[in-house]
């Protein structure tokens, strides 16, 4: 199947939040393919989301990404990318959908608990700048 790559933000997994969303995803049929927790160092989370750096929020965003360990994983099912946008719901939890992970376990647009690919060529990129090929299983 195809791929995508997750993030649990540092806000979930500072506030326990680690083991209810992994059993979200696996509930709704992805299976975990690869799976690590790590902390990125600025220059790291500057790189990750680089596709953001003129926005206005890229230095908040930066800030709190490297506040604290992130749980990454890659996930595989039938059209992954789109169903995860699904499942984890809009940016912002004011506007996400109700059982969706980010309207659960978000706290605001920037704390939003959980990242997941736009594009199945960033989860690729996503999947090599967190895992080596010895850390992906297929
Ligand atoms: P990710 O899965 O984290 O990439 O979120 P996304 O794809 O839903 O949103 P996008 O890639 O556009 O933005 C990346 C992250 O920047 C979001 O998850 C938010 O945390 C943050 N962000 C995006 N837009 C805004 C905004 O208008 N204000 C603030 N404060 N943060 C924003
Ligand atoms: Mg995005």
């Amino acid at each position: 199947g195809t791929f995508t790559l997750t993030m649990i933000k540092p806000v979930a997994v500072k506030e326990h939040h680690v083991g209810d969303i992994l059993s979200h995803i696996e509930h709704a049929g992805f299976r975990i393919i690869a799976l690590k927790m790590t902390q990125m160092p600025k220059e790291k989370a500057e790189v990750f989301y680089e596709e953001h750096k003129d926005k206005p929020f890229f230095n908040e965003l930066v800030t709190f990404m490297k506040s604290g360990p992130v749980v990454a994983a890659i996930l595989e099912k039938e059209n992954a990318v789109a169903d995860f946008r699904k499942l984890i719901g809009s940016t912002d939890p004011v506007e996400a959908e109700e059982g969706t992970i980010r309207k659960m376990f978000a706290k605001s647009k920037t704390h939003n608990a959980i990242h997941g690919s736009d594009s199945d060529e960033n989860a690729m990129r996503e999947a090599w700048f967190f895992f080596s090929e010895m850390e992906q299983f297929s």
